[in-house]
């Protein structure tokens, strides 16, 4: 499916980066797996090339322009090209507003949305040299998608990576480049901390199979999300951009975009009464449910 394509993934150490690499490889995609962290970085690779894949290690953190240019010069020197950048490398800081300090948000937001800025800057300018298309896929989160308590700075980062989704998606639509991102719910250690699924995530990584009812639910492995990731990165899928795609377990889904459910014209413009005398007689009936989609589901 993936034959004579070259992929950089980020974070893909563990996890759902992981899952990604390797399904991309399996699929033919020779493979820059990055992560921060080098020796799981490389255990990645000796898996993919042990089965037969195409794989190197390029281990750095994610978040300045120099490590996404080192990620797209490592694709050419080692491949002679680059067709998918999928930015999936991520941190979570979960705390409320009151308790989220600026440390926190800044390594949250460094980590994804600097880090899907520069990469999929640098991918798309090699794009533009090699003048046939590509791939960018980048990663949301139900947190960006709907409220999700405690997460300040991680439903700002997911949030502001939908934004560049769709943006990205009409500026690049005249290059041949698709633009989407998954929205993933996968048993990672990430969502370890979530209530109630520590225990599922060791269970899970000790072998025993996820709850067939968890699985229709939308959560399962992160071998589950991957397939979505192979169908976006192919020729199959060139039409397809500027999506938001849910997997998980059982499910593939496609999030809508925001979209003004009413709208009210007064000739002249509007004053604070008027205001006040339209709202409640008018949109109130309109107000959006802002609260989370699924309550303690995965971040
Ligand atoms: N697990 C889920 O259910 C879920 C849900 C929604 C979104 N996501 C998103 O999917 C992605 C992967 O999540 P996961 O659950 O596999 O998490 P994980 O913690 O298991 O893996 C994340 C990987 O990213 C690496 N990493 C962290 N910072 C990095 C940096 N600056 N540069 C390079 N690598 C870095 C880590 O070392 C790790 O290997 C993240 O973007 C996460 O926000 C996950």
């Amino acid at each position: 499916m993936l034959e004579g394509k070259v992929a950089v993934v980020t974070g893909a150490g563990r996890g759902l980066g992981r899952a990604y690499a390797s399904a991309l490889a399996a699929t033919g995609a020779s493979v820059v797996v990055n992560d921060v962290d080098g020796e799981i970085a490389k255990d990645t690779v000796e898996s993919i090339t042990a089965a037969g894949g195409k794989a190197v290690a390029e281990i750095g953190a994610v978040g300045s322009a120099e490590s996404a240019d080192a990620l797209v010069g490592r694709a050419v020197s080692e491949f002679g090209r680059l067709d998918v950048m999928c930015t999936n490398a991520g941190v979570l800081r979960d705390r409320t507003l009151r308790n989220t300090t600026d440390e926190d948000f800044e390594a949250v937001l460094h980590t994804h949305v600097w880090g899907t800025f520069t990469c999929g800057r640098a991918a798309v300018n090699r794009f533009r040299e090699q003048g046939d298309g590509g791939r960018l896929i980048l990663v949301g989160s139900p947190a960006g998608q709907r409220a999700s308590f405690g997460q300040t700075a991680y439903s700002a980062a997911k949030s502001a990576i939908v934004g560049l989704t769709r943006t990205w998606a009409v500026e690049c639509a005249k290059l041949g480049v698709t633009v989407n991102a998954v929205i993933p719910t996968a048993l990672t250690r990430m969502v370890a901390t979530v209530p109630g699924l520590g225990e599922v995530v060791e269970a899970v990584e000790a072998g025993e199979p996820v709850p067939d009812q968890l699985r229709r639910d939308g959560l399962g492995t992160p071998d589950d999300v991957a397939p979505v990731i192979v169908y976006l990165a192919s020729d199959a899928a060139s039409g397809i951009t500027g999506q938001c795609v849910g997997a998980g377990g059982d499910r593939i889904s496609l999030w809508s975009h925001p979209t003004e459910v009413a709208s009210v014209v007064r000739e002249g413009g509007w004053t604070p009464d008027s205001v006040a005398g339209m709202f409640p007689s008018t949109l109130e009936s309109r107000l959006q449910d802002y609260t989370s989609t699924v309550r303690g589901a995965p971040k």
